[in-house]
């Protein structure tokens, strides 16, 4: 089984139907997730990581790539021989997959018994005791605009950090992405609904949140409202340390948004912007609003106003019609933002998405993976030359846990989330110790305490 699957599982209901839930793609899936393990625990369920035990197995799906969905139908071919020695295992298929092929899926699979689209999360309770009862399958996939965020916030993964979704959907068509089909139109909660939950979070113990929306730097204009007031609020909101926001949309960089980032201590020093390219010609076949140039004026301003700030990117190889002049363009504008961290991908075209049938996916296979190799090599260097700089520096990191990698050592995150590893006590997760780096790869800072943890968080 993948990685994909929570573990350790969350805890439910002792003695209730077990339910494994295994969350595939980004954030906004690991928060929808802990929607769905927060309202299956209060309807008696109890969770875990093993499949022999589970009486459910539930996924929260991706479509952004076709390998993403790949990857569940693979897990679903193997469901399918699993149910025919345990026909009375349920299963059921959630989020972005199930708003973008719905039935059709129940077709595919035979063992599959529900699907639960990315707006009808609150209902997963009500649809399993159903399936499990009536042998029923269900589909629903249209659920309203307005999704019910109740959460609860005893569920949480990590006791210091949480995630808080502030909108929903996204109105943008950039060509390639499937996101608008999946989840829909763009909603923002309101602020005192996003202020409310924000106080409960940290009264919970929360010191860092982190505010998801497919255009994060979006919300509230419908209302006439800007983050940057978010941020504000949210500054004077004792017990709070950190507020990071993903992903944030070039075209929306607004001048309130960067004054506010630019006065709130509490702000992350680190923005996903993703520039998709550097080629204007791509550009405007991806439909992003924005040219090269605009975008290095947006980097150039925010690293004049916000001190410190470094910027994420994502980009795409191959799309269609991308040149080699288009492509070096690209290594260009990497060369010269010298993103803190990217994420670099590969063409996939996207049925259901303005370019699918409309541009032809021409740039041959091995010249988009040499293409993503190029850039990543690149990125690997601008990455290892900024943290070679780091060395000697000291950096104020929210201890995560024990490393994954290395048992022996502790690893967080600082104000500009940079991840660190460090030797010290794994009682210290959760609390904030300053550490001082002493050693750098392209991917790693490590360096070692100095003194004892501070401000452990509740
Ligand atoms: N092919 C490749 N990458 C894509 N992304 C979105 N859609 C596609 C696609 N069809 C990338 C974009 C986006 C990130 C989440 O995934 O870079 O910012
Ligand atoms: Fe997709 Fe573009 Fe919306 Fe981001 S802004 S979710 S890339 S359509």
């Amino acid at each position: 089984m993948n990685d994909a699957v929570l573990s350790p599982p969350p805890v439910g209901q002792p003695g209730g139907p077990k339910v494994l839930l295994e969350v595939f793609g980004c954030q906004m899936n690991k928060l929808d997730a802990e929607l769905v393990v927060g309202a299956l625990k209060r309807s008696g369920y109890d969770f875990t990581d093993r499949d022999e035990e589970a009486d459910a197995v539930l996924m929260v799906t991706c479509s952004i790539r076709d390998q993403s969905e790949h990857r569940v139908h693979s897990h679903l071919g193997a469901l399918e021989v699993a149910k025919r020695q345990r026909p009375d295992l349920a299963v059921g298929v959630l989020g972005c997959m199930a708003s973008r092929e719905g039935e059709a899926l129940l077709r595919r699979w035979p063992g599959l018994d529900f699907v639960l689209g990315t707006r009808d999360f609150p209902t997963v309770a009500r649809v399993l005791d159903e399936v499990r009862a009536d042998r029923t399958r269900v589909v629903a996939v249209d659920g309203s605009p307005q999704v019910s965020e109740e959460r609860s916030i005893e569920v949480r993964p990590q006791r210091s950090r949480a995630f808080l979704t502030v909108m929903r959907g996204c109105d943008k068509r950039c060509t390639y992405c499937v996101v608008p089909n999946t989840r829909g139109v763009e909603v923002s909660r309101p602020m005192e609904e996003v202020l409310d939950e924000a106080h409960r979070l940290v009264d919970d113990g929360v010191v860092e949140l982190t505010l998801l929306g497919q255009t994060v730097n979006a919300w509230g204009r419908r209302e006439g409202r800007s983050l940057g007031e978010l941020l504000e609020r949210l500054e004077e909101l004792d017990g709070l340390r950190r507020v990071r926001f993903i992903t944030s949309h070039p075209e929306e960089m607004d001048d309130p948004l960067i004054d506010a980032m630019g006065r709130c201590r509490k702000a992350g020093l680190f923005l996903h912007l993703p520039p998709q390219s550097g080629s204007d010609a791509v550009l405007r076949r991806m439909a992003r609003g924005y040219t090269a140039d605009r975008y290095r004026e947006i980097a150039r301003v925010l690293k004049a106003r916000i001190p410190g700030v470094q910027l994420g990117a994502d980009v795409i190889v191959g799309f269609p019609g991308e040149t080699d002049e288009d492509f070096e363009a690209t290594v260009r504008l990497l060369e010269e933002v010298r993103f803190s961290q990217a994420f670099l991908f590969r063409y996939s075209p996207r049925p259901g998405t303005p370019a699918w049938g409309r541009m032809e996916d021409d740039v041959p296979e091995d010249v988009k993976r040499a293409r993503l190799a190029r850039l990543m090599a690149l990125q690997h260097a601008i990455q290892e030359e900024r943290h070679r700089s780091l060395v000697g520096t000291r950096h104020e990191v929210l201890v995560e846990g024990v490393s994954r990698r290395d048992s022996s050592r502790l690893f967080g995150r600082n104000l500009a989330f940079d991840r660190i590893v460090f030797e010290g006590d794994p009682a210290w997760t959760d609390s904030f110790v300053e550490v001082e780096i002493e050693e750098s790869t392209s991917l790693t800072l490590a360096g070692r305490p100095v003194g004892a943890p501070a401000a452990a968080a509740r």
